[in-house]
């Protein structure tokens, strides 16, 4: 990149603007839709406290090395290795990255397009005097589809390309910093509307109460990708984000902003949506469409439900949307950096690719849904390589350059800029990239994928 490019990029001017942006990157599909499944998948609570323990000594301290790579090399992730790290195979990590990128556009394009339809279905009164297995059904008549599926998948594509193209991400953003507070009001109202229906209190107790006898490797190898996953980590955004974050700013502060805010997001979803789960017979481990099979039965039965229905799925169009575009970004980058095609071109051409392959996603929910491997249709193979081997395998390259190549001198160096950070609390981060976090991702993987038994 020469110097010109350089001097022209803008830093965020504010605090809140950095804090916004990743933080539209961080909360999505991911917390709203994602966590619940396969928490309901998973078993429940203890899936939820191994996840919490992955966030704060994995995710964490990942996050803040992504901060500090891109701030420091003030480029995106390929840029960022080759001057961090030139001529070293480093760069690799971030193709990975752009794997993983493509693969989980491709399906959370077509869940993202499920939520579009959700919209319409809310505003044209679908949801009226359904019972709970009615939902169900609309919901699996839906998504098999063929066409209006896709149809709602590429629009949302469309949609994330546009943004991209259009260049208003900053104005997205903008309107994110009201629609994202205002998406968790809804979603409180749904928890007080949830818990008090009849038979709330086991739903609570499958979100809150442990028994770790349930746990498998693949369930903690999950949990693992999901912290990855919902903090948008071990591709590389926030490598590209920390390259506009300004010098006088705390990025160790605004790291556990992030992190808070999305776990309380995703905790907040899993309250809204256990208690009905079993209050209306709904199986937890019913897969992808949990969400959408649970919640339009709750806003049948409160005031005002039918806005608050249409509201709540318009607005987790946008979270999605806040977060697809991140996504794209990683690949777009690709395409600029590597290949030097030129900027919209870059754009059109990975929107083409990821939405093509977000097609099939989509087909193997109905007409496709024979074609397996590993026992996983073509979305869960790609949702589960992208979330459990790609991104976590990222995350480990990242935590080792910064804990090993980079080395102490440059991450105090990067770290205490624009902060006074104590002593103590920049040797923890040091020990918690250099051992902790690779080697528990290490474990886990082994473990998870049956390798190594750890007992
Ligand atoms: N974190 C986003 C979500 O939870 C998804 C995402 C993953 C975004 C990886 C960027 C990178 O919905």
């Amino acid at each position: 990149m020469n110097k010109d490019k350089l001097s022209s990029r803008d830093v965020f001017s504010s605090k809140f603007g950095v804090i916004a942006a990743a933080a539209g990157s961080a909360v999505g599909l991911g917390n709203i839709w994602k966590f619940p499944y396969i928490t309901g998948v998973y078993g429940g609570a203890a899936f939820l406290f191994v996840y919490l323990g992955f966030i704060a000594l994995i995710g964490l301290p990942v996050m803040l090395s992504e901060l500090s790579i891109g701030r420091k090399s003030r480029r995106n992730v390929f840029g960022a290795f080759k001057y961090l790290a030139p001529n070293s195979p480093w760069k690799l990590v971030g193709m990975l990255g752009v794997a993983a990128a493509v693969m989980i556009l491709a399906f959370y394009g077509v869940v993202a397009g499920w939520s579009i339809d959700y919209i319409v279905k809310a505003a044209t009164g679908s949801f009226a005097a359904k019972s709970p297995n009615e939902m169900e059904s609309m919901f699996v008549n839906f998504i098999e589809g063929p066409v209006s599926p896709i149809l709602y998948q590429l629009l949302f594509m469309v949609m994330t390309m546009a943004i991209v193209i259009i260049g208003v991400k900053d104005g997205i953003e903008k309107y994110a910093k009201f629609l994202m507070p205002l998406l968790v009001v809804i979603i409180i109202v749904l928890c007080i509307r949830s818990v008090t229906l009849d038979g709330a209190s086991e739903g609570l107790r499958f979100l809150f109460n442990p028994d770790f006898s349930k746990l498998t490797g693949d369930g903690i190898l999950s949990a693992l990708g999901h912290a990855f996953f919902s903090l948008s980590l071990g591709m590389g955004t926030l490598v590209t984000y920390g390259s506009y974050i300004d010098d006088k700013n705390n990025i160790a502060v605004t790291a556990l902003q992030v992190t808070i805010a999305d776990t309380v997001i995703a905790i907040l979803a899993g309250i809204a949506i256990f208690p009905a789960v079993f209050a209306f017979g709904i199986e937890p481990s019913s897969g992808p469409g949990l969400v959408f099979m649970t919640l339009p039965n709750v806003f049948q039965q409160m005031p005002g439900g039918f806005f608050f229905a249409i509201l709540f799925f318009l607005l987790l169009t946008v979270a999605a949307l806040t977060s697809s575009i991140s996504i794209l970004e990683v690949v777009v980058a690709y395409f600029r950096e590597e290949l030097n095609l030129k900027r919209n071109f870059s754009t059109i051409l990975a929107t083409v690719m990821i939405s093509f392959i977000g097609v099939f996603c989509s087909l193997s929910m109905g007409i496709l849904k024979e074609y397996t491997m590993f026992g996983l249709n073509f979305f869960d193979l790609l949702d589960w390589i992208s979330a459990n081997i790609l991104l976590p395998l990222g995350g480990l390259f990242i935590s080792l350059f910064v804990g090993w190549y980079l080395g102490r001198k440059k991450i105090e160096e990067e770290f205490v800029k624009g902060a006074r950070i104590v002593n103590w609390l920049v040797m923890v981060f040091i020990f918690l990239v250099k051992f902790i976090a690779p080697g528990a991702i290490a474990i886990v993987f082994l473990h998870g994928l049956g390798l190594f038994n750890f007992g």
